[in-house]
């Protein structure tokens, strides 16, 4: 179930005034101020909210606390602001009546703290989304820039108001913000010329001067010191608590945010500017020739400079500070101003562009933030205009405030009245009237038509004839002398003539906050508000958009010769609109007061709330309210609150809820005089009704908590009880369980045995009867098959006993030789006859057969590799072979031939020219033609000669000449001696006495010794009739018969020698010796 709170919870001091026993002056202030030391700063009388400045922040506007509030019922959490908040804008959406949020108070009671906390809460609890937020977010952001323009620091508060505000937020059916419209009223604008003691100008000026960048600072022709200008009062330029700096970018980012434009925001910071320089515009009197002085601007420096900054003409805007022209009808009329002229057009001027720009600035941000739809809205309106305030002078727009303020306590008196009067009538009580003080007397002295300050003002204004502020107070005097509330020293009622408090050129109107005595020094100047046309016309001429748009009258086109409504006048006619529009909506109020002077945390000065509360009528407002009925609360919620009281209506009530009421009530025994039935609601007279049933109902909650107590004890024993109960069934059913179960378990494993015992007998009988048949099977069995054994051995011994080993092993060594065979072939060598690889052999038995095979492979493969021989080839290999059989290893010589092809003509005979000769001359064909050496036996050397060789001689020739020397039938040919040395000597021996051997042996030496050698035993073997061979004598020492004498010839082993050249030496006439070099 819901927990149901209420007001009432935890309450410090009462929180609802209404409720404060007993009510009187001194009682409301000690609540207040209870509530105030313990932070509760807001305390209702019924539905209004007062609210306590804290002067300083304090935890209780947090999101947290948003949630709380929201949606709540405005009695069901302590007092706040946000309750006032949710159930306006709940009325708003839910019930689609337009509402209006009025803070009243003094100047620094915390009005626009307020208004902006409202502002805050509903941007909080109405929808979301993007388009939504977009627009919440322009509509709080218009707050710091209209702040920053329109607020200054001023002795009661360091952010106070200088114009009043109104803004209606505008919402869908759904209560989602659409938009909204500012209304603004009257900006203070004397304080752009001039500040009282302790005060400030408008923030922005500090802003700009403290926050803009150097480089924005110069493009405004602007020094940071604020000290250089006149308009800037120094006493209190800084103000602790407030940043200047960081205010002005928070002020440029909002102004962004609400969609200033770049250079709107720069134009309008140059306007700013211009006003700060238009303030250090000083002048000179010049004395004329008429004796009258005429004014001239003292330095020009700042002249320029802010012409330049605004684009006009500076001789324009010189002259219209010299001259002032008056139009006519048909006339122009041209009167010099004076310095005092000069300066106030100066200050008009300044005060002019200024609160242009502030009003332009206003109708900016409303273009941005109106609601972009048509169609119809709910509305709810927040107002924070200006306090009421009473400073040291007061003057024209403290009357105006305070007239303001005026207004808005009557609207208060008569809608609360009026409101607590039709909610009677609606509920249909019976209602007597109540007394108060009722403003309507003050506001009539102020604006009455015929015979109001404001009117005399007027008419001052338009008369003709000298009009000064004193032709004024006269007037006042004459016409308001008989008010009540009116006081002046010279006004013909002689009671203040002796009133020494009361200056001559003051007048003191009783306010329903206050005496204030205003003076009336200025009154007819500012209600008047006059700009000279030169001064318009000139900022017309202007070359800056904005400037330009801000005087429209100063267009020469459109000149107008009326006189533009006062001041007054205009701002009648805004509160009068003000007013009727409030009128139309469904109030709420927050009165706000303040605390102390001082603007100090924690200090509650009495005397200062006893006086708000007084003029605030909040005594007459607690009265009025009980004088009806003090409490009054809808049935349904009433019937839940006290419901436990009578034994009918508790639990439940099922009929109606008024008679539900009604039983309670009448059960209760609540005098009858003490209560009422509405139509909707029950009212209670007094709080000690509603103290009592409080009272009874919080006895009640103890006695049903005793109540809920003892039936949950009674209730937590009995479900132990029934727990333990439950829980000894279950143990004892386990354990009865547990014990069958083992008593079940001891009989069966008894049986078990006897069972086993038994089984294991008869097993073990039949086991012995199954083993013995078993016995008796196998034993016939093997009877059986030793029978039939015998009996195949008998039969079959004749098919075994022969050469099955033999066959065995000859089919075996087949089987081998076969595999081996088949393997070998796979494997044979190559087919060249010198490759020496023969393959392995697999088994040792084979070894001869395996050789063998080796042996007739290679003879097959040289019979093959010869067939393939041509006839010359096979000459030139039997040639070799035969020269291999002479002279391998019997001459050194031989190895290096077996390489040289054997080539027999070396000299190409017959097809050279050159031996044309010679060829002719031998007959047969020459095997062999070479050139040789035949060495001279007398000293050794050699001659060269051509050898021939045919199939019959040897021939020696000539080598030049190609003559035959020699010639020797190769029959002549004894033998040829070689040594065995790597020489190419060799001898040719003759047979002794055939016709040849007359002139000797010759001694020759051969390039080709190996092959002529060769040659010759071959063709000297076949030439020989008889068929005996030619003899090859290998040796180191031979004989050679030259002519008679035989020579020996010796082989010696020489030193090794460039060039293998054997030499040869005639030692003596027996010895010839070679010197053959040793191969290296
Ligand atoms: N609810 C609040 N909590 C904290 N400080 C507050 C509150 N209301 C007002 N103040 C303080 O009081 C100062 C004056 O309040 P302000 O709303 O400007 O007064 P007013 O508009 O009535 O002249 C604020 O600057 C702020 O410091
Ligand atoms: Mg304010």
């Amino acid at each position: 179930m819901e927990v149901k709170t209420s007001l009432l919870d935890n309450m410090i001091g009462v929180g609802d005034m209404v409720l404060l026993e007993p009510l009187s002056e001194d009682s409301f202030l000690e609540n207040l101020r209870k509530r105030f030391d313990h932070n509760e700063i807001y305390t209702y009388i019924g539905s209004v909210v007062i609210s306590v400045n804290p002067y300083r922040s304090l935890p209780i506007y947090s999101p947290e606390k948003v949630e709380e509030y929201r949606n709540r019922n405005f009695y069901e959490l302590s007092p706040h602001i946000y309750a006032l908040a949710d159930e306006a804008y709940r009325s708003l959406r839910d019930q689609d009546k337009d509402q209006c949020i009025l803070i009243t108070g003094e100047s620094g009671a915390g009005k626009t703290e307020a208004s902006k906390l409202v502002m805050s809460y509903v941007a909080a609890v109405c929808g979301k989304g993007q388009e939504v937020n977009k627009v919440k977010e322009q509509l709080l952001q218009s707050n710091p820039v209209l702040e920053a323009f329109g607020n200054a620091k001023t002795v009661r508060n360091d952010n106070s108001s200088r114009f009043g505000k109104y803004m209606d937020i505008e919402f869908d059916f759904k209560g989602d913000p659409l938009g909204g419209v500012i209304s603004n009223y009257l900006l203070e604008k004397s304080r752009v010329v001039k500040q009282p003691r302790g005060e400030r100008n408008f923030h922005i000026f500090y802003q700009l001067l403290s926050g803009a960048s150097d480089d924005t600072l110069k493009k405004l022709k602007l020094n940071r010191d604020f000290s250089k200008y006149n308009y800037l009062s120094l006493d209190s330029a800084v103000v602790t608590g407030l940043d200047d700096a960081a205010s002005f970018r928070t002020v440029k980012n909002a102004m962004q945010i609400v969609g200033f434009m770049e250079d709107e925001v720069q134009s309008v910071l140059e306007l700013v500017a211009a006003v700060l320089k238009l303030g250090n515009i000083e002048f000179k009197p010049e004395s004329r020739c008429n004796g009258a002085d005429e004014s001239r601007v003292k330095d020009k420096n700042d002249l320029k400079e802010m012409c330049e900054l605004l684009g006009i003409e500076q001789t324009v805007l010189e002259r219209a500070f010299s001259y002032r022209t008056v139009e006519a009808k048909l006339e122009k009329v041209s009167t010099t101003l004076n310095v005092a002229q000069a300066y106030y057009a100066r200050d008009a001027l300044a005060k002019n562009l200024y609160i242009r720009l502030f009003s332009w600035l206003v109708t900016r941000i409303n273009e941005s933030i109106k609601a972009q739809t048509k169609s119809r809205h709910k509305v709810m309106g927040v107002l924070d205009i200006y306090g009421f305030e009473i400073f040291e002078d007061n003057s024209f727009e403290q009357f105006i405030i305070n007239y303001c303020n005026e207004k808005l306590q009557q609207i208060f008196i008569e809608l609360t009245l009026r409101e607590e009067q039709e909610e009677y009538v609606r509920e249909g009580i019976e209602w007597t009237n109540i007394e108060y003080f009722n403003n309507a007397i003050i506001c009539d002295l102020i604006e009455n038509n015929q015979n109001g300050i404001m009117a005399m003002l007027d008419e001052e204004c338009l008369r003709p004839g000298t009009v000064t502020d004193e032709t004024f107070l006269d007037k006042l005097n004459t016409v308001c002398a008989e008010h009540q509330h009116f006081e002046s020293r010279l006004s013909k009622n002689s009671k203040f003539l002796n009133d020494h408090s009361l200056p001559h050129s003051c007048f003191r109107i009783q306010h329903y906050a206050g005496k204030v005595l205003y003076c009336v020094e200025g009154f007819v100047d500012k209600n008047n508000d006059l700009l000279y046309r030169d001064l318009s016309q000139a900022m017309f001429k202007a070359n800056h958009s904005l400037i330009k748009q801000l005087f429209p009258e100063g267009n020469p086109a459109k000149v107008n010769l009326k006189r533009p409504p006062t001041a007054g006048f205009q701002f009648k006619a805004s509160v009068g609109t003000l007013m009727k529009n409030l009128q139309t909506k469904n109030p709420n109020y927050i009165r706000c007061i303040k605390p102390n002077d001082k603007k100090a945390a924690h200090i509650f000065t009495e005397s200062l709330v006893c006086h708000q509360v007084r003029y605030l009528g909040l005594m007459e407002n607690v009265r009025v309210r009980r004088a009806g009925y003090a409490f009054r609360q809808l049935y349904g919620p009433c019937l839940e609150r006290y419901k436990m009281l009578c034994k009918r209506t508790w639990p439940h009530w099922r009929g109606p809820e008024r008679e539900g009421v009604e039983v309670l009530m009448a059960d209760l025994q609540v005098p009858t005089e003490e209560f009422s039935y509405g139509r909707s609601k029950i009212f209670i007279r007094n709080p000690r009704t509603l103290f009592f049933l409080e009272e009874r109902r919080r006895q009640c909650l103890q006695d049903l908590a005793t109540l809920i107590q003892k039936i949950y004890r009674g209730w937590k024993c009995r479900t132990h009880f029934l727990l333990l109960k439950k829980s000894q069934i279950v143990v004892a059913a386990w354990y009865r369980r547990y014990a069958q179960q083992k008593k079940y378990q001891k009989i069966k494993s008894a049986t078990t045995v006897v069972q086993s015992y038994t089984r294991g007998w008869q097993a073990r009988k039949l086991l012995r009867e199954l083993k013995h048949q078993k016995r008796c099977e196998e034993a016939a069995s093997t009877i059986a098959a030793y029978w039939h054994g015998a009996q195949v051995r008998r039969e079959y011994r004749k098919f075994f006993r022969a050469n099955a080993g033999k066959k065995i092993y000859n089919f075996t060594i087949q089987r081998i030789m076969q595999k081996y065979f088949l393997a070998l072939r796979r494997t044979l060598p190559s087919m060249s006859p010198i490759d020496k690889s023969w393959p392995a052999r697999p088994y040792r038995f084979l070894d001869a057969a395996h050789a063998e095979l080796r042996a007739i492979f290679h003879l097959w493969r040289c019979k093959k590799y010869r067939s393939q021989f041509t006839e010359e080839k096979k000459a030139v290999y039997e040639e070799k072979l035969e020269a291999s059989e002479l002279f391998k290893d019997k001459k050194s010589l031989y190895p290096s031939s077996v390489s040289q092809p054997f080539k027999g003509d070396y000299l190409e005979i017959s097809k050279n020219p050159k031996y044309h000769k010679l060829s002719s001359c031998v007959e047969e064909k020459v095997l062999l033609a070479d050139v040789v050496n035949k060495i001279n036996r007398a000293n050794g050397k050699g001659a060269s000669r051509i050898l021939l060789l045919t199939k019959k001689n040897v021939l020696l020739a000539d080598q030049k000449t190609g003559q035959v020397k020699a010639s020797v039938a190769l029959p002549d040919l004894a033998s040829v001696s070689v040594s065995t040395q790597n020489d190419g000597f060799f001898a040719l021996k003759l047979r002794e006495g055939s016709a040849s051997a007359v002139k000797g042996d010759f001694l020759l030496s051969s390039e080709h010794l190996i092959e002529t050698i060769t040659k010759l035993h071959h063709i000297g073997s076949t030439a020989s009739d008889d068929g005996v061979r030619l003899n090859v004598d290998i040796t180191d020492e031979f004989l050679v018969q030259f002519k008679q004498d035989k020579v020996c010839v010796k082989f010696i082993q020489g030193a090794p020698k460039n060039g293998n050249g054997a030499s040869c030496k005639r030692k003596n006439n027996r010895l010839l010796e070679v010197s053959v070099p040793a191969t290296a």
